[in-house]
This record gives structure tokens, sequence and C-alpha cells, in this order.
């Protein structure tokens, strides 16, 4: 087993206690950041056609930008919204960071607004600070298959 599938494997485990210990979590995955793009890593809920996407784009993309982490309350409200499902009300996206450099990100939808609160989002950090050596490796690996 190569470290990258290594890798991809606890992160897999990490999305998927996630997403069966949190009621409300639909929609509960990894991207990672390779350059100006998001890639989708592991994920839990319906599959999405949004595999790749564009820095700047969507809430997920709009996070990398301003390197900041996003709860949106109500998706409807948004112009740059890219929907993974139609059920869809609201959405958390918190960066992986590693210092200043960002890895990646998780992302979760939920079927109900107000679905995310900043105890979410300091979960997360706290979730994502564990993880980032595993986000790193997957990474490496992820941009060698690219290249
Ligand atoms: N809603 C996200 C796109 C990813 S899907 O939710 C899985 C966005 O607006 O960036």
């Amino acid at each position: 087993m190569t470290a990258g599938e290594d890798a991809g494997q606890i992160l897999d485990k990490v999305i998927e206690y996630l997403h069966e210990q949190m009621q409300d979590w639909h929609w509960t995955g990894i991207y990672i950041l390779i350059e100006d793009k998001l890639y989708l890593g592991p994920y839990r809920g319906p599959a999405t056609e949004h595999t790749v996407i564009e820095v700047g784009k969507g809430v997920c993309g709009t996070a990398v930008k301003e390197e900041k982490n996003q709860i949106v309350d109500d998706v409807n409200t948004l112009e740059n919204y890219i929907a993974c499902s139609v059920g869809t009300s609201s959405e958390i996206v918190v960066l992986i960071k590693d210092g200043d450099e960002v890895l990646g990100q998780f992302d979760i939808d939920s079927d109900k607004k107000r679905a995310f609160s900043q105890e979410d989002e300091r979960m997360l950090k706290e979730i994502a600070n564990l993880s980032k050596n595993a986000v790193r490796e997957y990474r490496a690996a992820l941009m060698a298959s690219l290249s």
C-alpha cells in the first residue's frame, strides 16, 4: 500500500465517522486544493458531479479565495452557490491548513436550514488540524496522479 492510499483510508474513516455521528449532516466530504482548483476526495452522501471546483466559485471556492471558513445558514440566499443536491439548505466549509498553507477543506451540507454552528466550526478546525498530515500525503499522491 502506498502512503497516499493509506492517507486516503484514514481520511475516508474520518468522513465516515463524522457523517454517521452527525444527524443533520446529509453530505460530508473533503476537497483537496491543488493550484487553483479543489478536487473531491473521500465523501459520504449522494454522488456529486462537482468533483472539481475552481477557486472563487461556490461556497467551497470562496472559502479558499477569502481564506475564511464559511457557514451559510440558507444557501438559497446565495448567488455564488453550486448546488450539489436540490435538498441542500445550509452548508459549512472549514479549511484544512498547515500553518498558513491551505491544503483543502471539509465541506458539509444539510437539508435543514441553519444546521451548522460555531461549535461545529471549532470541532472541524480541530479535526482539520489532526488530519493535516494525512491530507498532505493524500494531496501529494493526487498531484502525482494528475501530472
Ligand atoms: N455547494 C458547494 C459545492 C460542493 S457540493 O455541495 C458537494 C459550493 O457551493 O461550493
